[in-house]
């Protein structure tokens, strides 16, 4: 393609390690769209004739055929996704294939294919996600009464609903969600006819081809259109956060399966066995997920790390971009659709999760409120209750089975009508503050959830 200023080729390593077609041909689809689209424009403002390009036209429809057919093969003796496609048209329709490159260069092309890419991509993990979030409605709707330890410190605190835990998962891949949707509207600028740096002396129009493409607006400034990457690293960053969100959930669930916590069982289909010790079923697909986070936050981070002291404009660094992106789509993906399966067909030990709270002294919150309610300054209330919290490790009595009367040595205050708030069930029922865990706040938030996703 360039070799007028060159005496000799390239040796078989370099060959090697500047191809792109073996990871580019992923974007093969929209290099022939991107392809269409400028002959259309090259039409429309004359650059070439109706009969020149009618002629690409029809041998980029022959090839878009023949990939949907998988009959198209790509040679590493074309570098790229780019001269590929164009040396497959030339053997389609001879030399005029050479006049598809007027105005253009890779550089903007190659932008181009990605920022097409990334908005199918984005659009099919925005909709992974939106299934994930109704997932973890219909679950929330059917434990709204479910009672479970809440946790801080990975100590007992307070009761909550399971509803309201899952709940508070339900916000954070609303916010991906949200993130992802960014990352989408931040792909949606057309490089196309930046050319290779400083635009060109052709008459073009790049709203139209950028129109005929479904973008939404044209980059501003040729070479920012060609060095911008920065709508990959808002889809890594976002991608990074969602594994991070699963990661979370994950660990939890590997925990509440344990033989320790026994509050879930991961249904069958989402566990495997040991080959040596029968009795086993691991939860693999949760510690995978959890595990896959990592490469994830490293494809953010190896893409900052490349673009970082790049000079303006294309670079071929910037080539680099592909794989990684490539690679936390195929894994953000797999996460988000596996995480949804698991997590529907999860079972809930509801028993054995309230029986964890039985003697967790986890009520202690509602006895310095009710001492609070009865008129001692908070902290003083806390104070009681700290030593009645001890005297009741000490004897292994919980709070709700000590008697009035030695509740009582403790703060005359405390009355008969204590044993009233002590449960776990009156603790998350009364807990109606904005937001919190009360089992009428908690139907609010799903029904909230439910009015934005079913309808
Ligand atoms: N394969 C290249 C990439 O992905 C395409 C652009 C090449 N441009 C160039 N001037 N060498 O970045």
């Amino acid at each position: 393609m360039w070799g007028g200023r060159f005496e000799k080729g390239n040796s078989t390593d370099v060959i090697a390690f500047n191809e792109s077609i073996s990871f580019d041909k992923r974007l093969a689809k929209q290099d022939i769209l991107g392809s269409l689209a400028h002959t259309k424009m090259l039409v429309h403002t004359q650059i070439l004739s109706q009969a020149e390009g009618e002629q690409i036209i029809n041998g980029l429809e022959k090839l878009q055929k023949k990939l949907l057919a998988g009959n198209l093969s790509f040679s590493s003796d074309y570098e790229d996704i780019h001269m590929n496609i164009e040396t497959l048209l030339q053997q389609e329709i001879g030399p005029i294939a050479g006049k598809l490159h007027t105005a253009r260069s890779r550089n903007d092309q190659t932008a181009t294919d990605m920022h097409l890419f990334m908005k199918d991509e984005i659009s099919q993990i925005i909709n992974l996600l939106d299934h994930l979030l109704k997932v973890i409605v219909i679950k929330a709707e059917k434990n709204i009464t479910t009672l479970l330890a809440g946790y801080t410190h990975l100590q007992h605190a307070q009761p909550i609903s399971y509803a309201h835990y899952l709940m508070a998962y339900y916000e954070m891949f609303t916010r991906d969600l949200q993130r992802f949707k960014t990352a989408k509207a931040s792909a949606d600028d057309s490089p196309l006819g930046a050319a290779a740096l400083a635009g060109t002396t052709f008459p073009i129009n790049r709203e139209f081809s950028a129109h005929e493409l479904g973008f939404g607006k044209v980059y501003q400034n040729s070479i920012d259109a060609v060095s911008d990457r920065d709508y990959l690293l808002d889809f890594l960053s976002a991608s990074a956060t969602v594994m991070m969100h699963l990661s979370r959930f994950c660990e939890e669930i590997i925990q509440w399966n344990s033989y320790e916590y026994d509050y879930i069982e991961i249904s069958d289909e989402y566990a495997t066995g040991s080959s040596i010790m029968p009795q086993k079923k691991n939860p693999d697909v949760a510690e995978l997920i959890r595990g896959k986070t990592g490469r994830v936050y490293g494809e953010l981070f190896s893409l900052l790390t490349t673009l970082k002291g790049l000079p303006l404009a294309y670079d071929k660094d910037l080539q680099e971009d592909k794989e990684g992106v490539f690679d936390a789509i195929d894994t953000v993906k797999a996460c988000l659709s596996l995480f949804a399966g698991m997590l529907e067909t999860i079972s809930v030990k509801k028993d054995k999760m309230a029986a964890a709270l039985k003697d967790d002294f986890s009520n202690a919150t509602e006895m310095a409120d009710y001492l609070a309610n009865k008129g001692l300054p908070f902290r003083q209330a806390h104070q009681v209750v700290g030593k009645l919290v001890h005297y009741g490790m000490e004897h292994h009595l919980p709070l709700q089975e000590m008697r009035l009367e030695q509740l009582q040595k403790f703060e005359p205050k405390i009355e008969a009508d204590v044993y009233s708030i002590l449960s776990p069930k009156k603790a998350v029922k009364r807990r109606i503050s904005l937001g919190a865990t009360g089992f009428t706040r908690v139907s609010e938030q799903i029904k909230r959830a439910q009015e934005k996703l079913f309808h």
